[in-house]
C-alpha cells in the first residue's frame, strides 16, 4: 500500500472541506503560529467557503471588547441556530391539526425520547432570543451605530426584530392549549378593529372567522416555512452589510483612532475559537436549565367555549395589552383600534425611521443627550405598559368572582375538584365559625385556605363564605359556595353551584 498516496488523498480531502486549508495550515493555525504558505490560507477560507465568506477576515480590536456589543448580535444568531435545529427535530412528532396537536405535545413531553428536552430548549431559546434581539437593538441605539453609513442596516435589523416577534407568536399557538388558543384569538381579534378591511384581515390571519384548523395550519406554515426563509434572507443582507461596512467603533474611541491604524484580531483562529467555546458554554447552559431547572408551560387542551379568567398575551406583547387598557377617548373611532393597532404601528414606524429622523452625525453620549433621554423614557413607558398589561392591573374582575373561579368554579377545574370524592362530606360549613381537627381533614384544609384567601382580599370587607355539600343523586354531589361581604352597611353575596361525580376522580 502506498502510504504517501493515502496521506496526500486525506490532505486533499481536508483541504477541500476546510475551504483551502491543508492539515499543515490548520495545525499552524491552532498552534497560533504564523502561516507558512502564501497567500495566507486563513484568508482564502473567507472567499472559498460558503460558511465563512459572510464573516470578516479580521476584527478591529476595539470591537471585540465584550462591553461594546455585549455579543448580543452573536447571541441572537446562536439562538436562531438552536431554534432551527430543535425546531426541525420537533417537526417530526408534531402534527398541525386541532385533533392531534395537543396530544402530540403530550407525546413530545412524555413519549418521544428527549422530546421534553427539545421542547424545553426550543421554548427557552425562543424567549431568550426575543430578549437578546431587543437588547441588541437597544445597544445599537445607545452606541449610535445606526448612523451613516449603517442607516439601511438598522432598517434590516428592525425587520429581523419583527420577524423574531412573529416567529415567537406563531410558535405560541402550536401547543394548542388554552393559553395559546386564547392569546392568539384575542391577539388576532385586534385585526378586526381595523376599519374597512378588518374582516378580510381576520380571514387572512385565521383562514376562517374563528381560530381553528385553518388558522393552526397557517401559523404552522408561517412558523416552519415562510418565516425561516424570510429570516435567512434578511440575515444574509444584515451580515453582508456588517461585513461590507465594517463594524462601528465605540463612539468615544472613534475620534481618537481617526487616521491611526488599529490593531487587528484575525477571525481565524482567534475569533472562531472564542466563538466555538462560547457556543459550547451556551449549549451547556441551555441544556442544564431545560433539563433540570425549568419546564416549558403547557395548560389544558384548547377549548373554544371556555374563556380562561386571565387570557394574557405573551410577555413581549403585554405592552400592547397595557395600551388597550388606556381610556377610550377617540369618539367614533374605536379605542381598541387606536391603542392596539395604530399606536404600535406608529411606534414601529418611528423606530424604522430613526436613522433618517436623527440626522445628528455625532455619536458621543454628550452630544445625544436629548435622544438618549427620549430613549430612556420610551423604555420606561414600555415597562409601565407591560405591567399594565398583566392581569394585576385594572382588569376589573370582581374579587368574589376570582375566588369562586379559584376554589369552586362551575365550568372548569378548581381547588374543590382536587379533593377526593369521599372528602366531600354533606353539611353546611361557615368559614367564620368552623374549627379544624388535628390533623385537619382535606375538606378542612380547603375551608382554611378559602378563609385565608377571603380575609386577605381587600375588596371583601368582613367577608366570609358558606359551603353547602349535598348528595344530589347517587354518586353525585351538589356543592354551593356563597361568598358574603359588606358594602355600605349591606350584605352582598355571590354564589356558584358545582356538581361533582364520583367517577370524575
Ligand atoms: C427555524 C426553524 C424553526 C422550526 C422548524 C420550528 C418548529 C417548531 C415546531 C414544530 C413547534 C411545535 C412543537 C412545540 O411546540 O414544541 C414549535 C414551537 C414553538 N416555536 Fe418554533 N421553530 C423554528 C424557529 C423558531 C424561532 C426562531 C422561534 C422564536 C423566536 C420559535 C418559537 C417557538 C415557540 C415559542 C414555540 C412554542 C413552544 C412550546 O411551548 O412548546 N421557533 N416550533
Ligand atoms: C434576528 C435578529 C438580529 C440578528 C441575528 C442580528 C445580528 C447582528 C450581528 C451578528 C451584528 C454584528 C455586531 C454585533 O454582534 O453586535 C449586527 C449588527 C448590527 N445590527 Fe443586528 N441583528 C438582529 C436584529 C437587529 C435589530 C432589531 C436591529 C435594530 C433595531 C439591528 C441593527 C444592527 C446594526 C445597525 C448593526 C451594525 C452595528 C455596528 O456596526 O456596530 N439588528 N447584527
Amino acid at each position: 500500500m502506498n502510504w504517501n498516496r493515502i496521506r496526500d488523498k486525506i490532505d486533499e480531502t481536508v483541504t477541500a472541506i476546510a475551504a483551502g486549508m491543508s492539515i499543515k495550515d490548520i495545525r499552524e493555525m491552532l498552534r497560533g503560529e504564523p502561516p507558512s504558505s502564501r497567500p495566507n490560507p486563513r484568508y482564502r477560507v473567507h472567499t472559498t467557503s460558503f460558511w465563512f465568506h459572510i464573516r470578516p477576515r479580521w476584527y478591529p480590536k476595539s470591537v471585540t471588547r465584550f462591553t461594546y456589543t455585549f455579543a448580543l448580535g452573536w447571541i441572537s444568531v446562536f439562538l436562531l441556530i438552536i431554534e432551527g435545529i430543535t425546531g426541525l427535530i420537533l417537526m417530526i412528532p408534531y402534527t398541525p391539526s386541532p385533533e392531534r396537536a395537543y396530544f402530540d405535545m403530550l407525546n413530545i413531553i412524555g413519549g418521544v425520547p428527549f422530546g421534553d428536552l427539545m421542547r424545553d430548549i426550543h421554548r427557552l431559546a425562543a424567549e431568550a432570543m426575543v430578549v437578546s434581539v431587543v437588547l441588541h437593538g437597544a445597544r445599537v441605539f445607545i452606541t449610535a451605530s445606526y448612523k451613516r453609513p449603517r442607516t439601511f442596516n438598522w432598517v434590516v435589523g428592525v425587520i429581523l426584530g419583527i420577524i423574531t416577534l412573529i416567529f415567537s407568536y406563531s410558535g405560541y399557538l402550536l401547543t394548542w392549549d388554552q393559553i395559546a388558543y386564547w392569546a392568539i384569538t384575542i391577539g388576532s381579534s385586534m385585526a378586526e378593529t381595523v376599519p374597512l378591511i378588518g374582516n378580510q384581515l381576520i380571514l387572512l390571519l385565521r383562514g376562517a372567522p374563528e381560530v381553528g384548523a385553518a388558522g393552526l395550519l397557517r401559523f404552522y406554515t408561517a412558523h416552519v416555512v415562510i418565516l425561516p426563509i424570510a429570516m435567512v434572507c434578511m440575515l444574509g443582507v444584515h451580515y453582508y452589510k456588517v461585513v461590507r461596512q465594517g463594524f462601528s467603533r465605540p463612539p468615544g474611541l472613534e475620534e481618537e483612532l481617526e487616521g491611526k491604524k488599529e490593531e487587528r484580531v484575525p477571525f481565524l483562529p482567534d475569533i472562531l475559537i472564542r466563538e466555538a467555546l462560547w457556543a459550547m458554554i451556551g449549549i451547556f447552559i441551555l441544556v442544564v436549565v431545560a433539563a433540570f431547572l425549568w419546564n416549558a408551560p403547557l395548560e389544558d387542551h384548547a377549548d373554544p367555549y371556555l374563556t380562561p379568567l386571565h387570557a394574557t398575551a405573551p410577555w413581549y406583547f403585554l405592552w400592547v395589552q397595557g395600551l388597550i387598557k388606556l381610556p377610550d377617548v377617540f369618539g367614533p373611532i374605536e379605542g381598541k383600534f387606536v391603542w392596539g393597532v395604530l399606536v404600535p404601528t406608529l411606534v414601529f414606524g418611528l423606530i424604522f425611521a430613526l436613522p433618517y429622523i436623527d440626522r445628528n452625525p455625532r455619536r458621543r453620549w454628550q452630544d445625544r443627550k436629548l435622544l438618549l433621554g427620549i430613549g430612556g423614557l420610551f423604555a420606561l413607558a414600555l415597562v409601565i405598559l407591560t405591567y399594565m398589561g398583566t392581569p394585576r392591573y385594572g382588569l376589573g374582575t370582581p374579587p368574589a368572582d376570582e375566588i369562586i373561579l379559584e376554589f369552586a368554579p362551575g365550568d372548569r377545574e378548581g381547588q374543590i375538584h382536587q379533593l377526593p370524592y369521599e372528602a366531600l362530606i354533606d353539611g353546611t360549613y361557615d368559614t367564620s365559625t368552623f374549627t379544624t381537627l388535628s390533623p385537619p381533614l382535606p375538606l378542612e384544609k380547603f375551608l382554611a385556605a378559602l378563609k385565608a384567601r377571603i380575609e386577605s382580599e381587600e375588596g371583601l370587607p368582613d367577608g366570609w363564605a358558606e359551603l353547602t355539600i349535598q348528595t344530589w343523586q347517587r354518586d353525585l354531589k351538589r356543592i354551593n359556595l356563597t361568598i358574603i361581604w359588606m358594602e355600605e352597611g349591606q350584605a352582598v353575596t355571590r354564589a356558584e353551584d358545582v356538581y361533582i361525580h364520583r367517577q370524575a376522580h
